[in-house]
């Protein structure tokens, strides 16, 4: 039988055409293996890796280490009924209070979004017993914030165009302005019980509050005894260049949400507190038969480990620093870019003209994988143990492509 002209790739994409839910804009390629920040397809090609899963490969792909630790675990023990402690989730419970310094309670959810709901609901649990208020219940996002597609992270994601086929949307979220705090402050008042924040919007653009911005919202929160929830679904985990991305800007959550390279690949999510504001959460309040499973919690334990045990997040500073300083010698260089903006390796480059979809497509078929986020802009995740070569290879390539444009 003749092979030439066999591509596994299309044979997959149709096969998933055919099958899947269109609800992404799929490209046609099918990745069958990974190692650290390197891809390879179904026909055997090999790409460099700058977008990590949309951010949840920060140890990179199939960690050694993680890898490791986790076959060992789902050879013990996977699941369990959460009405019983598994020995990785104490761990891991354990090792996220520590790292994060605030935290000393957590819930375990499968993904952010998951977590995303399981915070809006304790926000508002908190706030309507500790005011004795039922009214208390109204949260304050911002726009162009991602928080995920669930119906409630779905509200307090300000992106009319995400929320517009899908109402009613759930009712009692205002929409303030980043690094506006006087648009925060009017949105405020006494049935105000929280607000929800990604330090970095991450799905929106790539864009990075003020640290005075942070301040103040904090300051706003305190004022007005109200949780101050951070998003860093995203940010979290090395990738802004300390462990978490609140840790560059001074400023401390009452509730955090973490979930993407909390797993190093496996599906994971959750949500840390303070014991004060955990303490309204009842048995039945709350619950996800998966959140906590043995295995995705193994891999948090790893993943926590590599990451401290390799400084991941220095790295991500030093190589963000690098990287952002080369990506500004283009924009100098070639007037389409606008701007250049982010923090650590989580960098967002947006282009005075809709090219970043071409830019991407070219990019792929060259073997780097990157992602844009709007028409204009592209986002660059890489995972964290990229190296200054692998990150020379996207500026040449990126040199050369935007000069062609
Ligand atoms: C900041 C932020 N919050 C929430 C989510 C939703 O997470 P998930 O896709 O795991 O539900 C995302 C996903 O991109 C995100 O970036």
């Amino acid at each position: 039988m003749k092979k030439e002209n066999f591509n596994k790739n299309l044979e997959i994409y149709a096969e998933g055409s055919k099958y899947l839910m269109p609800t992404y804009n799929r490209l046609p390629v099918v990745f069958t293996r990974a190692k650290m920040q390197y891809l390879w397809d179904a026909d055997g090609k090999k790409y460099l890796d700058f977008i990590a899963g949309y951010g949840c490969l920060n140890v990179g792909h199939s960690n050694s280490f993680v890898v490791k630790k986790v076959k060992q675990q789902i050879g013990k023990i996977m699941q369990s009924s959460n009405i019983y402690y598994n020995e990785p989730q104490v761990e891991l419970a354990k090792k996220l209070c520590e790292i994060t310094g605030f935290g000393q309670k957590v819930f375990f959810a499968n993904s952010g979004t998951e977590s995303v709901e399981g915070a809006i609901k304790l926000a508002r649990k908190y706030s309507m017993e500790k005011f004795h208020s039922e009214k208390r219940f109204e949260i304050i996002s911002f726009h162009k914030s991602f928080h995920g597609r669930t119906l409630g992270a779905l509200a307090a994601t300000a992106q009319p165009e995400k929320q517009n086929e899908f109402k009613p949307i759930l009712e009692g979220f205002k929409y303030a302005e980043l690094n506006d705090i006087d648009s925060v402050k009017e949105k405020i008042n006494a049935n105000t019980c929280a607000i929800i924040i990604e330090p970095v919007q991450g799905e929106g653009g790539v864009n990075v509050a003020d640290k005075k911005f942070m301040v103040q919202i904090r300051e706003a929160c305190d004022k007005n005894g109200i949780l101050l929830i951070l998003d860093e679904i995203q940010t979290g985990f090395g990738r802004t260049g300390s462990m978490f991305a609140y840790q560059n800007f001074g400023v401390t959550p009452d509730i955090m949400v973490v979930a993407k390279s909390l797993g190093g690949g496996m599906p994971i999510g959750a949500i840390i507190s303070t014991s004060e504001v955990a303490s309204v959460f009842k048995p039945g309040s709350h619950g996800s038969t998966f959140g906590g499973n043995a295995a995705s919690c193994s891999a948090g334990c790893a993943v926590i480990e590599y990451m401290v045990k390799n400084n991941l997040p220095e790295r991500a500073k030093v190589l963000g620093n690098y990287f952002m300083n080369k990506l500004k010698q283009l924009a100098d260089k070639y007037s389409i870019i606008k701007e250049v903006r982010g923090m650590g390796l989580m960098i967002g480059m947006e282009f005075s003209q809709p090219v970043a979809d071409d830019l991407v497509k070219k990019a792929l078929s060259d073997g780097i994988v990157i992602n844009k986020i709007s028409a204009e802009t592209l986002r660059f995740l890489p995972t964290l143990i990229v190296t200054k070569k692998n990150i020379n290879t996207l500026i040449n390539w990126l040199n050369k492509n935007i000069k062609d444009l």
